[in-house]
């Protein structure tokens, strides 16, 4: 039973659409359950609340099924339809599917939900603007956690666009004043990918 999850659908653009739709139907390996980013289970409390989490380009939901799982309702939004089937049906495996909101959005139009979050995910992807947008919606004591591609000369796919690689020098700033970098990590990326890249975990907590 897969359908207790109601999927909101909002504004797409076709190309972002078509592209990742295109890269799952090609790739379904991107479709298979895979481990959370490891930062949130060493630095993310599990609540007992109905504390909100934010996953930001959530894929199949490694991480929301994580938050979720740690007591978290979890907003989780992305823009193609295949791996939200998946979060779909491994959140009713798991029996969690009450604690997952799915929107099925493009982000560069996506309207935030009105409601503060303790933890906002963005992983795999990086979106500078969304970061600044977002951070604000997250509570004093909450979490900012990035894990995405950093531009790294080690780097096996050279023709990435440089753009959505993290660079080491934008770190300090990237969260602004009201944050504070408690955890920050370089590591080689994980193994069912065709190519050895690096990639960067970063825990930054709203401290004002
Ligand atoms: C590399 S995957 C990362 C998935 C997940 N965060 C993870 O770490 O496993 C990047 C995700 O970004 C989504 N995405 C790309 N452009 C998007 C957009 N404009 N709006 C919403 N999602 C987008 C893709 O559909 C894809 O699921």
């Amino acid at each position: 039973m897969i359908t207790s999850i109601s999927m909101r659908v909002s504004g797409m653009s076709k190309s972002d659409y078509e592209k990742w739709n295109r890269k799952y139907q090609k790739n379904e390996k991107l479709l298979q359950r895979r481990e959370p980013s490891s930062v949130i289970s060493q630095y993310i409390p599990a609540v007992t609340t109905n504390k909100r989490a934010l996953d930001i380009a959530c894929g199949s939901g490694r991480n929301t099924l994580c938050l979720a799982s740690m007591g978290y309702m979890v907003d989780a939004v992305d823009i193609a339809l295949q791996p939200l089937q998946k979060l779909k049906e491994f959140a009713n495996d798991d029996k969690i599917y009450d604690n997952i909101n799915i929107y099925m959005a493009d982000l560069d139009s996506f309207e935030i939900p009105d409601t503060t979050y303790s933890v906002v995910v963005m992983a795999n992807y990086l979106d500078r603007d969304l970061i600044t947008k977002t951070r604000e919606y997250i509570e004093i004591g909450g979490y900012f956690i990035l894990d995405t591609y950093i531009d790294d000369i080690r780097n096996e796919k050279i023709d990435s666009n440089k753009e959505y690689l993290l660079k080491e020098k934008e770190v300090a700033s990237l969260f602004g004043d009201k944050f504070e970098i408690v955890y920050k990590s370089t590591y080689q990326n994980e193994s069912y990918e065709l190519y050895r890249m690096f990639k960067m975990a970063i825990v930054a907590k709203r401290i004002r």
